[in-house]
């Protein structure tokens, strides 16, 4: 019997599209997936959209929807960034599709009902309440000023300033950021989930400490058994219970025999991994009880490491206390910094997948890149554009590719595609190629991928060594030395095939070409160990992936969406096609060609600082097509009182030139945090105004103010 894995990524919330994190994890897995599938592993690999709880339930009142129309809306996005990144989902299914409201009420009665006495209890708790949208108020949507610095506007868990963590009943003056209103405290009752009963604190404690988790995860974990921080931030000991609960109204599951009281979201959230996978065996007709009552069955869920107390404490507790199958291991990865910027949950960062798509860019760039820095271990990584088309073009063009680009040609012109004998030093170069596959697999298995990729270039490089010392373009050109050339060229072919197996999980499209290229069967890790027939013919090699461009870099990070994919040298296509702006919401009939913006409070408004700026210089950027550099007074001075110059790149190099600019006064947001680009750090960004749709009514309008405005003015 093939091994059988169960395996998840975490569920995305139903509120946005995805940013460069997601797509991080996605392709994480996915490689894996695709290394067991190789090695004959019978995997299910299935994720869903997470779409209750109060933020969406928000979310969706302000977009005039009902909260099932705008997860719906979301789930109908999520198909262009898998399909685009080769990401190999079996299931994609929903939170609040009707397995999940079953098994996760089922799962509650088993918890409420557990034989050994019952890990349910309920309490009554005073929660702010919202008088005007009468509703409890979940704690991000409390604010007011913090009770240590004083800083205004604070949320009602911690103060975004100085830091402090703090209950909302803490906070000075409160404010409801749905109504305005000042919340009362009201009494409600609560469902809780017992983690301090002994019986969880013993089970979570051997679970949590067998070995299984990553060394980094398990002396973290272990942590919380000791001390856990409150909400009003003091410490108590041991594990606390879990408030599972929340009042009407709320966008969730009903909890059984509790009318108007819903699951909080994060108990329904990871039981989405079961209903998706019983969606998916309904499919196909199989029965869920008897799948997972299979002893063999492997249950693997890959995550980032924000989440690590719910997964390895709520969840693995909430299977094994209602009588189920426990995971096998999580597997926790760190953060992806985008040219060392932090993301955030919500917006992401500068790398927005399907920009990088519009543009024409490879995915297989970026499973590649990624992959040549993710290990095993929960450690964050960054994206550096530099790093990436260094490491695309040596790695990927200049290296592999290069290889069959370097023999095929002699084969099929002077051999018809037909391999031929395998010199003797060739035989040697392939037996140490074929010994490696070992490793290659064994640091597969263990997520280990930064490593097989990098064994595997180290291979690449043994190629072409023996490609430089053989010169086949030398060979050709000599009589009498067809039958040394044929074998030179077929060692090269021999080796592509087996470099081609192991670069086959990350790079699934380029392996489906090479394929096809070669006329051979899907390859897997088993042909390692078969070699092709000396007299096995190929077909017409054609050239399989471009290099990273410096433009494509540029277009990527610029502020506005309104690059162009750039032209590949190879490819010249002569017409250049303008992509729709990635992630505008485009409204022919709106003014401006975009809907307007959700209403904001004034609240909102405020926390943009708008200045006068005068530009005191203003040039082009080297190597960008796009972008000015403008210098930039906005009344500021350094610690020695010397006036203090802002730097800042803005894409309106296709409407102005520097002179235009140089002198002129105009309106910069003074507060967005600093961005690292390619051409240096931007410290700001001056307003402009252009239409969604440029290409139908173009023009880029730098804002300049009335005569009089002073540098440093604010703009209210
Ligand atoms: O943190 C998040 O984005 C959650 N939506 C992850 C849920 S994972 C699982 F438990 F559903
Ligand atoms: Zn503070």
């Amino acid at each position: 019997m093939p091994r059988q894995l169960f395996v998840t990524t975490a569920l995305p919330y139903a509120n946005a599209g995805f940013h460069i994190g997601h797509m991080m994890e996605y392709i994480q897995a996915d490689i894996w997936v695709r290394y067991q599938r190789m090695q004959g592993v019978a995997v299910d690999f299935v994720c869903a959209d997470d779409t209750h709880g109060a933020p969406i339930m928000i979310a969706a009142e302000k977009a005039g929807k009902t909260p099932q129309q705008f997860v719906a809306d979301i789930a109908a996005g999520r198909k262009q960034y898998l399909d685009g990144f080769h990401i190999g989902f079996d299931n994609w299914h929903s939170t609040d599709a009707p397995e999940n409201h079953e098994l996760a009420r089922q799962i509650y009665r088993d918890l409420r009902d557990n034989q050994d006495g019952s890990l349910i209890e309920r309490r009554t708790i005073a929660q702010f309440f919202d008088p005007e949208k009468n509703m409890f108020l979940p704690d991000r949507f409390i604010k007011g000023e913090c009770p240590k610095c004083h800083a205004k506007d604070q949320y009602g868990d911690n103060c975004e300033v100085c830091g402090a963590v703090y209950a909302p009943t803490d906070l000075i003056n409160p404010y409801s950021a749905l109504s305005g209103a000042t919340p009362v405290l009201k009494d409600s009752e609560h469902y809780f989930f017992k983690l301090s009963d002994a019986r969880c604190v013993d089970f979570l404690s051997k679970w949590t400490q067998d070995g299984k988790l990553q060394p980094e995860v398990a002396n973290k974990v272990k942590e919380w058994f000791s001390v856990r921080t409150n909400p009003d931030g003091t410490q108590s000991e041991g594990l606390g219970d879990w408030d599972i609960s929340r009042d009407a109204p709320y966008f969730g599951i009903e909890i059984p025999d509790a009318p108007g009281k819903y699951f909080y979201v994060w108990l329904d959230a990871p039981i989405g991994y079961l209903a998706s996978l019983k969606n998916l065996l309904g499919q196909r007709g199989l029965d869920y009880d008897a799948y997972m009552a299979n002893p063999e069955l492997e249950q693997y869920h890959f995550i980032g490491k924000d989440i690590v107390t719910f997964h390895t404490l709520f969840w693995p507790a909430t299977l094994h206390f209602s009588g189920r199958k426990t995971p096998d291991n999580i597997f926790v990865h760190g953060h992806l910094t985008v040219n060392g910027e932090k993301m955030s949950k919500s917006r992401g960062t500068g790398l927005d997948p399907l920009k990088y798509l519009s543009l024409g860019m490879n995915p297989e760039w970026l499973r590649y890149y990624l992959a040549a820095k993710l290990s095993a271990r929960n450690e964050d990584l960054d994206f550096n554009p530099n790093d990436f088309m260094a490491r695309v073009n040596s790695d990927l063009i200049g290296k592999y590719i290069n290889i069959a680009s370097r023999a095929a040609g002699f084969l099929t012109k002077r051999f018809e595609g037909r391999l031929g004998e395998v010199p003797e030093d060739g035989a040697a170069l392939l037996h140490q190629l074929r010994l490696q596959s070992e490793s290659v697999e064994a640091l597969y298995a263990a997520r280990e991928c930064a490593k097989a990729l990098r064994e595997t270039m180290l291979l690449a490089d043994q190629v072409n060594a023996y490609v430089d010392a053989n010169k086949p373009w030398d060979l050709a050109k000599q009589a009498g030395m067809d039958a040394r050339l044929q074998g030179v060229c077929t060692v090269c072919i021999k080796a592509f095939r087996v470099l081609t197996c192991y670069l086959k999980p990350v790079l699934p499209e380029l392996a489906r070409q090479v394929e096809a290229f070669l006329k051979v069967e899907p390859l897997s890790f088993a042909n390692v160990r078969e070699p092709l027939p000396a007299q096995h013919v190929i077909g017409t090699y054609q050239h399989m992936m471009q290099r990273v461009l410096p433009e494509q870099l540029d277009a990527l990070f610029e502020p506005k969406e309104a690059a162009a994919p750039v032209q590949q040298a190879q490819a010249a296509p002569k017409k250049v096609a303008k992509p729709a702006p990635a992630a505008a919401v485009a409204d022919p009939e709106a003014p401006g060609g975009e809907a307007l913006a959700p209403t904001i409070g004034i609240e909102d408004f405020a926390k943009i600082d708008l200045r006068i700026a005068k530009i005191v210089n203003c040039e082009p950027v080297e190597g960008s097509t796009k972008l000015l550099r403008l210098t930039l007074d906005v009344g500021e001075k350094d610690a020695s009182g010397q006036p203090r110059l802002r730097n800042v790149f803005s894409g309106i190099a296709s409407a102005y030139q520097p002179a235009d600019l140089t002198g002129k006064l105009t309106v910069m947001v003074a507060n967005l945090a600093p961005r690292k680009m390619k051409f240096g750090i931007s410290e700001g960004m001056v307003l402009a105004a252009s239409h969604a749709d440029e290409a139908a009514t173009p023009g880029i309008y730098v804002l300049n103010p009335w005569p009089g405005a002073l540098p440093g003015m604010r703009v209210h």
